[in-house]
């Protein structure tokens, strides 16, 4: 069933663990994530950042995904991942999206702030959630640029929780985007401040890499949402590739039971790290 996010992070702070927030990009990943959803009666997060639209348009991929979480038989909140552009926000909530992220981390805090603040009145009219980040994830979502990692400043995160009423708030403790160089040393003394005098649910992003051991420590430390891209590419493109290795490709619907089975792997490998399992 289609969910608001705001529900669903509400559960997960209540239940003290993250959902898992998975990137799509076509039919078969969201079918794949969906089943394991499914299978491990867990909560879920279907997810697409504006800047892979130039590969799933908007007017195609998101009705797909709100249809696919309408009929999931586990809450399934949907999600436009960093929003960059009013008009995609808009279009985004147009089709029915139950949340919607406006990434102004670039921007000096008062601005984000601002443009946050105008992302949220136009959501407040759908009932969507909103989400926006400060401090800077490196890297990108589509590895298209290297952005440094800029750890978020606690004392900011009071004034954007105060300014703002949004319900999810991205930070960035050593995390980034794609695939890590070497393991991530994430900085949990920034997340227990932040966690400390905030009372808004934290977004993990950059969940690509992580290991078990910090996604847990982190959703017991106020993260509610973990963001997940990179691995459901990778473990997609490696299953269609064994498939083929293995000789069990022959035919069409063979490398698209291929792609299904790659996301679905991947996503319940996740959602059991994050204990949301039985939590439907
Ligand atoms: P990864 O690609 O590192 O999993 O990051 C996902 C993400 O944070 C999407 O916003």
């Amino acid at each position: 069933m289609l969910v608001n996010m705001k529900d669903l992070l509400l559960d997960a702070e209540q239940g003290n663990y993250a959902v898992g927030s998975f990137s799509v990009a076509n039919m078969e990943m969201v079918l794949g994530v969906i089943k394991a959803a499914e299978e491990l009666k867990a909560p879920i997060i279907l997810q697409i950042a504006e800047v892979r639209l130039k590969q799933s348009p908007l007017e195609l991929i998101g009705p797909l995904m709100v249809a696919a979480a309408k009929e999931a038989k586990v809450p399934v909140a949907v999600h436009f991942d960093h929003g960059k552009t009013f008009e995609k926000i808009s279009q985004a909530l147009d089709i029915g999206f139950t949340s919607v992220m406006f990434d102004g981390s670039h921007l000096p805090l008062d601005e984000n702030i601002a443009e946050t603040n105008r992302v949220i009145a136009k959501a407040r009219k759908y009932g969507a959630a909103v989400e926006a980040e400060i401090g800077c994830v490196g890297g990108s979502e589509d590895g298209s640029e290297d952005i440094a990692i800029n750890c978020t400043n606690p004392a900011d995160a009071v004034r954007f929780e105060n300014e703002t009423g949004v319900d999810a708030l991205a930070i960035a403790i050593g995390n980034a985007h794609g695939n890590y160089k070497s393991t991530p040393k994430l900085r949990f003394d920034i997340l227990e401040e932040v966690d400390r005098i905030t009372k808004t649910p934290l977004v993990l992003h950059g969940g690509t890499g992580i290991t078990p051991d910090d996604f847990v420590r982190c959703s017991k430390t106020g993260i509610k949402k973990i963001n997940i891209a990179t691995a459901t590419f990778d473990k997609v493109e490696q299953t269609v590739r064994s498939a083929y290795g293995n000789g069990a490709i022959s035919g069409y619907y063979d490398l698209q039971g291929a792609e299904v089975e790659g996301a679905y792997q991947n996503a319940k490998k996740h959602i059991l790290i994050f204990g949301t399992d039985n939590k439907a």
